[in-house]
């Protein structure tokens, strides 16, 4: 089914310069940039975002990384969508990720992988709604 998936591409991937190399390959992959923009996370959006992963002892560190410079936030259509990009994306720790994928590409560690996906269609959906309004996303 054409599913929607909510994409961040990190600081360490706009300070390097990065934000078409990453797109080039999202949309090698048949997946269509619907919404788009560049912002700088605050505090309190980094941790409302990641709130899921509060309780883990790199949850200080991942927002401090988050909010280290601008990211990029999308909206991703295509078949499958969800599982495409994550497939795109590679293994969280881009040591893991696979030749061709964003993070073996591009990522330069575990905290700082350059790129985010989200994990199932309910998290894409609150994900999406906290940094897009409809009219934004054009399809
Ligand atoms: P992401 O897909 O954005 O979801 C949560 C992020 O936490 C993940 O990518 C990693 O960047 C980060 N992360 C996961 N595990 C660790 C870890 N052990 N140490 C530091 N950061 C981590």
């Amino acid at each position: 089914a054409i599913e929607h998936t909510f994409s961040i591409l990190k600081p360490d991937a706009t300070r390097r310069n990065l934000t078409g190399a990453i797109n080039a390959l999202i949309e090698k992959a048949g997946l269509r940039i619907i919404a788009q923009k560049r912002v700088r996370f605050t505090r309190e959006q980094a941790e409302t975002f990641y709130a899921v992963h509060k309780a883990r002892p790199f949850f200080g560190e991942l927002v401090d990384t988050m909010i280290s410079g601008p990211v990029v936030v999308q909206v991703l259509e295509g078949e499958d969508a969800i599982k495409k990009y994550r497939d795109v994306l590679g293994a969280t720790d881009p040591a893991k990720a696979d030749p061709g994928t964003i993070r073996k590409e591009f990522a330069v560690s575990l905290g700082e992988n350059s790129a985010h996906g989200s994990d199932a269609p309910e998290t894409a959906a609150v994900e999406i709604a906290q940094w897009f309004s409809g009219n934004e996303i054009v399809g």
